[in-house]
């Protein structure tokens, strides 16, 4: 059985309830453009709202964290993961939490417990040491000289707000040396491998931190890493996970991985990562703002270290590539099965669209830096390489970096800027990763949505159903099957129509039941094979039912104006509706 498999198994016998893997876009928390953790759908139940699923729950969960998009091309990052995760909702704390971590890794993958090490909170002014996980972890064989305590590493949050709670981390020697009597959770021969966090405060945008209304635990465990070390290679790319993906890129280069490390790892990567950005329901394509702009620089990237390989960049590698690694996901993913074509299109329209300037951006930039006094390439080359050759300017500072030239990249960006091209989103609050709870403006976008999709089946066609949306302080965007560009007079009675139901002031209640029972009620709902067998149906008067986890305001009266910005087509059979709310 695979480690994945042995996981799920473990905690199941330990009564968990196995949850689905989200979606890689957030659904729900336009703070964040990817999940970048497995607690990060969980955030409003590690808040306090009940699950349906119980309070035992285990899953893995696909995260993509591209802050360090750039460092792919060494031995151990990538930009997609997949983290096991186990979760106590007010159930049980760190003393099953630790005991089944140290049995899951001792007993089930049977690593030498003398290999295992771990970190935990040193207290600070505000929280006190973690005292119990200290006589947890001694109970459990652990010797004293292999507990360090640490003050800034040991303690988790996503971000700058939200749940949050002292952390114990798991490490393991992964070196031939003989093992140091004390350890130094500096010593490079350790790697992490599990992360027991206790969440037990909420951190508010003022720094102040708060008691939760239930002491939570939130795990995770990389599965590439403990694959790497179980597996006893240095390299991740050597694991067996990534294994067939290499083989296929040296049969498509005819040269080995050895000599071509670093552009073989960063195409297996990218490419993997773009997989399963374009896969998703949402229906990202790649674009020059948010989630479209990482998935632009994956596969521009990927093809520029194509090229260095020289790999003929008009055949279809790439294809052949992706279905490799959708092969591999395809048992644990279904969109990569669902979404397939999509997929391949994506990347192959994308490979085709910067064909067409990458040889000539490429001797355009020889000739720049060739004729470049001093070592800084400056922010009108810079936007120039971006804006008539499509060089993302991560390309153009690795570009550069061979050189040893630098590039004004805050220059560029300003001059980006001015352009207007910057998404306001997408540039600096997103990439840090960071997540905010949903403010009430984003409620209130939430709850609009929900109207909006109804109106719509009202207006326009029945058979309207949503295919994505996605809500930012500011604005929401909402896409929907529909055949046709809406007509103007579909526009407004769509717009008339929510904007009646939020001058009724309907309730918006909340109840939760079988999912089977809620499909026969009419009860709307994007992927069905998504949700769990108890579900959340928030429903809006008598004009909405919806599956969703929430929040949403308690009545339609608190939405204000709802003014539809504009109808476009988003992609085959599908339009999408930006729109704005104001104060009335
Ligand atoms: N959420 C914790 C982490 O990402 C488990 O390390």
């Amino acid at each position: 059985m695979n480690i994945k498999d042995l996981y799920i198994e473990f905690f199941k016998e330990r009564k968990h309830k196995q949850i689905p893997s989200a979606p890689v876009i957030p659904e729900n928390d336009p703070s964040v453009l990817f999940n970048t953790a497995g607690m990060q759908p969980l955030i409003p139940y590690l808040m306090g709202q009940p699950h349906p699923y119980g309070t035992r729950l285990v899953d893995y969960q696909k995260c993509i964290r591209t802050n360090d998009l750039d460092s792919v091309g060494d031995k151990t990052h990538h930009t997609f993961f997949e983290m096991l995760g186990n979760w106590s909702l007010g159930d049980y704390f760190k003393k099953e939490s630790l005991t089944w971590s140290f049995e899951f890794l001792t007993q089930k993958l049977h690593i030498d417990p003398k290999r295992l090490a771990v970190t935990v909170f040193a207290g600070n002014d505000k929280i006190e040491e973690d005292k119990e996980s200290i006589a947890i972890w001694q109970s459990l064989g652990i010797k004293e000289e292999k507990i360090a305590k640490t003050k800034n590493d040991n303690f988790w949050i996503a971000g700058e707000t939200g749940p949050c709670g002292p952390d114990s981390e798991i490490f393991y020697f992964n070196s031939k040396d003989e093992i140091p009597e004390v350890f130094d959770p500096e010593d490079e021969r350790y790697v992490e491998i599990w992360n027991n966090v206790f969440m037990q405060y909420y951190k508010d945008e003022n720094g102040n931190f708060s008691d939760l209304p239930k002491k939570n635990v939130d795990t995770g465990m990389g599965l590439e890493r403990i694959t790497a070390v179980l597996e006893n290679v240095d390299d991740n790319y050597r694991s067996s996970i990534w294994q067939d993906v290499i083989k296929k890129i040296e049969e498509i280069t005819n040269l080995d991985y050895q000599n071509h490390e670093k552009s073989m790892r960063i195409i297996a990567d990218h490419l993997r990562t773009a997989v399963f950005i374009a896969a998703d329901n949402s229906g990202i394509k790649p674009s020059n703002t948010d989630q479209g702009y990482i998935l632009r620089r994956l596969i521009r990237r990927a093809i520029r270290h194509a090229k260095k390989l020289n790999i003929d960049i008009n055949s279809n590698w790439e294809v052949e590539i992706a279905l490799v690694i959708m092969n591999k996901y395809a048992k644990y993913y279904q969109e990569l099965v669902t979404n397939k074509d999509v997929v391949l299109e994506v990347l192959t329209n994308e490979k085709i669209r910067f064909n067409k300037t990458l040889e000539k951006g490429l001797r355009e930039f020889e000739k720049i830096t060739a004729k470049l006094e001093g070592n800084v390439l400056n922010k009108d080359l810079a936007f120039k390489l971006y804006d008539t050759y499509g060089f993302p300017i991560e390309l153009t500072q690795e570009l550069s970096q061979e050189k040893n030239i630098e590039v004004d990249v805050e220059g560029f960006k300003e001059k980006f800027k001015a352009h207007q091209e910057l998404s306001r989103a997408g540039a600096s609050q997103k990439f840090k990763g960071g997540l905010a709870g949903n403010s009430e403006i984003e409620t209130k976008y939430h709850t609009a949505t929900h109207l909006l999709n109804a109106a719509l089946k009202v207006v326009v066609d029945q058979n309207v159903h949503q295919k994505g949306s996605n809500i930012t302080s500011e604005r929401m965007r909402f896409d929907f099957s529909c055949d046709h560009k809406l007509t103007e007079e579909e526009k407004k009675q769509t717009e008339d129509l929510v904007n009646k139901w939020i001058d009724e002031g309907l309730d918006v209640t909340v109840e939760e039941m079988p999912k089977e029972e809620a499909l026969k009620s009419g009860a709307e709902c994007m992927f069905i094979e998504k949700y769990p067998d108890i579900v959340t149906v928030y429903s809006i008067g008598d004009v909405s039912k919806e599956l969703c986890g929430g929040p949403h305001v308690k009545s339609t009266k608190e939405i204000g104006h709802f003014k539809i910005k504009k109808e476009e087509a988003s992609s085959a059979g599908v339009r999408r509706i930006k729109a704005v709310i104001q104060d009335d």
